[in-house]
């Protein structure tokens, strides 16, 4: 078996609201996952629910019900804007469910063993919103503590630690020796700076069962649960672990486990790529890499780390109903569009701002008046002046269609998503000058141009068929009903498809029907 490219996006607290940054963030995860699909290779996709904590605690009791029940509902939204967003995730994790638990219980039971945690008394000062001690680093001027963190009460609390120390020096060589580690790489001098400048305090990893039920326990200590991060971040390795991924299997030892299977289903670890926001970068790039070290585990190959999504300049945020809810774009729009947009708008590393206007602006002169009206020109000329059946072969745009195609798929294998959007784009509006300069109307009036025309309607025809392939882990929907108005079978998810004269003289297209519809109303 080989080992799979393992992809996986953060996982998100399953009482928030979805909005577009989780979309956006699960949106480009999948693109990565469809276009390594396309090339050939075999794919992992993990997305999920991260669902323990106080605030989840809280929230259920007031509401009157269990804690596993309140979350039961809450992922129902979660699993349906999966859906909705159309992605190809091979598995969706929940933290609440045994396979994570057992998975982290077991890393917890082993870390102890061997000497990695030790208990301690704590006084300082807590913050019960945020569920997180407070630093004295971290007061302002006038004594009181930033806004967010809410009542800051003090407080004397014993917990288990994480021993980090031991481990900064090599973290620092581990990011300096692999460049590609952590992306974009303002982000991996902002963590090496971190590290360098700062001795890394230990990692609390509990909190007592008193005072939070809703977690995972501590094997060896009942008083305790487990505190987000050794729970949260396990979810990269509890899925596959449970699916007895080899590499997982064999660090820790799980071959005497009732619950993970004694053949493996699946190769993955090490991750691939971990794609996440760049608020929780830390936890990803120091934390992690650590707790792995630990386990005597491989280190994922890249993390990605994405901007964050503004609206109209400022934050998002649900109590001012300053929000985008993808949901909403997606019935309004189309499915399409709204990936398209997220994808070529922002690169992945820098803050976004979404306008309304902005995205109309996209839909427009790019989808309906770009990548629309070309294919529904060249599909319908083809219709109208040779009765829907393709010409001979011929070469014009061969060359166009070749580095669009290079480019491409050279941007795709660095992740580099709206690269690669550009890249096609670079074809799209190179055809619709052709048609504009060969002007195929003109030629059909005149019997003697009856081969140039032949010449032309195939270059497009043949250009719309390469688009279909390129733009499919973009905008499957789309690439589909292109190949669908093409008549061809199958999909267009595979990007050796993509090499030039796939179509076949003589070969008869479907209808043309228009793929964005021109709208004269703004987004709502
Ligand atoms: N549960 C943790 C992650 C644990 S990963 C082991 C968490 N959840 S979250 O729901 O708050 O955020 C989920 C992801 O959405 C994070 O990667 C976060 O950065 C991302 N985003 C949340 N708001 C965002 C924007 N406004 N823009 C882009 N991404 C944003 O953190």
């Amino acid at each position: 078996m080989s080992k799979r490219f393992y992809i996986t996006t953060a996982i998100d607290y399953v009482n928030g609201q979805p909005h577009l940054g989780h979309a956006y963030e699960k949106v480009i995860a999948d693109v990565i996952a469809r276009s390594r699909r396309a090339l050939g290779e075999e794919v992992f996709f993990l997305t999920g629910l991260d669902e323990h904590g106080q605030k989840v605690q809280q929230a259920a009791q007031a509401d009157g019900k269990s804690a596993q029940a309140y979350c039961d509902e809450l992922a129902v939204s979660w699993t349906a804007l999966a859906a909705k967003l159309g992605l190809t995730n091979d598995d969706f994790v929940r933290t609440t469910s045994a396979r994570h638990k057992e998975v982290v219980q077991a890393i917890l039971t082993k870390l102890h063993a061997e000497g990695h945690f030790y208990q301690d008394s704590r006084d300082g000062f807590y913050s019960t919103k945020e569920e997180t001690f407070v630093t004295e680093k971290e007061r302002l001027p006038d004594g009181t503590f930033p806004a967010h963190y809410g009542e800051v009460v003090k407080l004397s609390e014993t917990n288990w630690y994480f021993k980090l120390g031991a481990h900064q020096q090599w973290l620092i060589d581990h990011i300096e020796a692999n460049p590609a580690f952590i992306q974009p790489e303002s982000r991996r001098n902002e963590i090496l700076g971190f590290l360098k400048n700062n001795v890394l305090e230990d990692l609390c990893i509990s909190r007592p069962a008193a005072r939070l039920t809703w977690g995972i326990p501590i094997p060896f200590d009942p008083a305790y649960v487990t505190y987000v991060w050794f729970d949260a971040l396990v979810n990269y390795v509890s899925v596959p672990a449970a699916l007895g991924d080899p590499v997982i299997c064999g660090a820790l030892g799980t071959e005497n486990s009732s619950f993970i299977p004694h053949t493996s289903s699946l190769s993955a670890w090490p991750a691939d790529a971990h794609v996440i926001g760049k608020d929780i970068i830390k936890f990803h790039a120091v934390y992690w890499p650590i707790m792995l070290k630990a386990m005597n585990l491989p280190m994922p190959r890249q993390l990605l780390v994405q901007g964050w999504w503004q609206k109209d300049g400022a934050k998002m945020s649900k109590s001012t109903g300053n929000v985008v809810d993808p949901v909403a774009i997606i019935d309004d729009w189309g499915l399409d569009a709204f990936r398209f947009y997220v994808v070529r708008e922002l690169d992945i590393g820098p803050d976004g701002n979404w306008t309304d206007a902005g995205f109309a602006a996209r839909y427009q002169a790019e989808l309906a008046n770009g990548l629309g009206n070309l294919v529904n020109r060249s599909l319908s000329m083809l219709k109208r002046y040779r009765n829907s059946v393709v010409p001979a072969r011929h070469d014009e745009l061969a060359p166009d269609s070749a580095k669009a195609t290079a480019d491409t798929i050279a941007h795709l294998r660095a992740s580099e998503l709206q690269r690669a959007l550009h890249s096609v784009w670079i074809l799209v509006t190179r055809a619709n000058q052709y048609v504009d300069q060969t002007a195929p109307f003109k030629l059909a009036k005149d019997p003697a141009q009856a081969a140039r025309l032949d010449e032309v309607l195939y270059n497009l025809a043949e250009t719309c068929r390469v688009l279909a392939v390129l733009l499919h882990p973009f905008i499957p929907g789309t690439a589909a009903k292109i190949y669908g108005q093409l008549n061809l079978p199958g999909a267009p998810d595979k990007l050796v498809l993509a090499a030039w004269g796939g179509l076949q003289a003589g070969h008869t297209i479907g209808e043309p029907a228009a793929l964005f519809p021109r709208r004269d109303q703004p987004a709502k």
